[in-house]
């Protein structure tokens, strides 16, 4: 698949997760075959530009290309420009943010917010498609399905940003109102798929290989981004690779490999945030590595109380080194079993 001008090693993406895919676990997922990863989005508001966090979301270095930024605003003007200072910096490709429902988003007009005013939203595309085109840089887009389930206009929506020039478009299967609960819905993004030309990538729920195949084959979509799924799994890329190719399984990683994978995170992560605010950032990543494993839940309290890297490290090692003693693998996800199931939802709802 390609954006624009780039082509893809594959279709399955890791999604913008603010304050999760950092550059340290965009670039864990794509060694472990993430084909894409978009950065954590990045506010038009000048006046935070040269904030800490804002410039550790702008730095790509040593980052496996394309380098993707995503952009979140409610001004036109203002878009265009965060667009310009993010292609300064790096960015290959500008993705425009009308898919979070965060309040701290959504109270600024900006995020899914956008979707309730297509005029607004249609403005901003259009600047930042002028912003972009000079460069060279494709645009693209992610929003929900709707704002709420009376008003599911992502079909709507999706049509005039393609006609503005949007190049690829992901849709989240939930709307704005539903935030993050109930069950994504694979129609509507069915829907947008079968109005644009451009790519469409399926978003939602994607939380095992099977799943992935069939949002895949529901959709037709022509990719897949995958979100809290990934989170302290990682390999579930090079898993979904594996079973598109074989249609079989591939085995769980070896604990002695989650052990590496893990600390090699870890220190990458300190060497982007320092040791005060890395050890504390950590933890989440740290908590959700361990959550389905014997013991996680005391080892994920236990880490509370570390307050330096050189304690979190031996505290990791020794927790996989133990658990390396009672078994070779991590265990299989807990989803596998619902698989069958899940399948049979989506074909009832077909
Ligand atoms: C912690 C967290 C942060 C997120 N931050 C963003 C963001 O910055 N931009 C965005 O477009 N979506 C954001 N999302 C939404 C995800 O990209 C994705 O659309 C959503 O999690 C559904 O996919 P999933 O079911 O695979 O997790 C965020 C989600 C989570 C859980």
């Amino acid at each position: 698949m390609n954006i624009g001008p780039f082509t893809l090693p594959n279709t399955w993406f890791v999604a913008p997760m603010a304050g999760v895919t950092d550059r340290p676990f965009r670039q864990l997922c794509k060694a472990l075959g993430a084909g894409y990863a978009v950065s954590e989005m990045v506010t038009s508001r000048k006046d935070l530009w040269n904030s800490l966090k804002t410039s550790r979301r702008a730095n790509h270095e040593g980052e496996a290309g394309p380098i993707a930024v995503q952009i979140a605003g409610t001004d036109a003007a203002m878009m265009a420009e965060a667009a310009a200072y993010n292609i300064d910096r790096g960015a290959q490709i500008i993705d425009i943010n009308m898919g979070c429902p965060a309040k701290k988003v959504c109270n600024k007009w900006a995020g899914s917010a956008l979707m309730q005013d297509e005029a607004l939203a249609l403005q901003i595309v259009e600047a930042v498609v002028a912003a972009c085109v000079p460069h060279g840089v494709p645009v693209t887009l992610k929003m929900r399905t709707g704002w709420c389930q009376e008003n599911k206009n992502a079909v709507s929506l999706a049509r005039a940003a393609e006609s503005a020039g949007v190049q690829m478009l992901t849709v989240h299967g939930r709307t704005r109102e539903q935030g993050y609960g109930g069950n994504a819905e694979y129609d509507t993004i069915a829907a947008v798929k079968a109005a644009l030309r451009v790519p469409v990538v399926a978003n939602g729920d994607v939380d095992s290989p099977e799943k992935a195949r069939e949002v895949l084959r529901y959709t037709r979509a022509d990719a897949l981004m995958i979100g809290r799924a990934a989170q302290g799994r990682p390999w579930i890329f090079r898993e979904i690779d594996h079973y598109m190719a074989t249609g079989e399984r591939l085995a769980p990683p070896l604990v002695a490999e989650v052990k590496r994978m893990l600390l090699d995170h870890l220190q990458d992560h300190y060497a982007l945030y320092g040791e005060f605010t890395g050890v504390r950032s950590a933890r989440k990543h740290i908590g959700w590595y361990v959550k389905a494993l014997p013991g996680g839940e005391a080892f994920r309290g236990h880490m509370n109380t570390l307050a330096q890297s050189r304690q979190q490290l031996q505290a990791v090692a020794d927790y996989f080194d133990e658990l390396g003693t009672r078994m070779d693998r991590v265990p299989a996800d807990e989803t596998q079993a619902d698989n069958n199931k899940e399948e049979k939802n989506m074909e009832l709802s077909a």
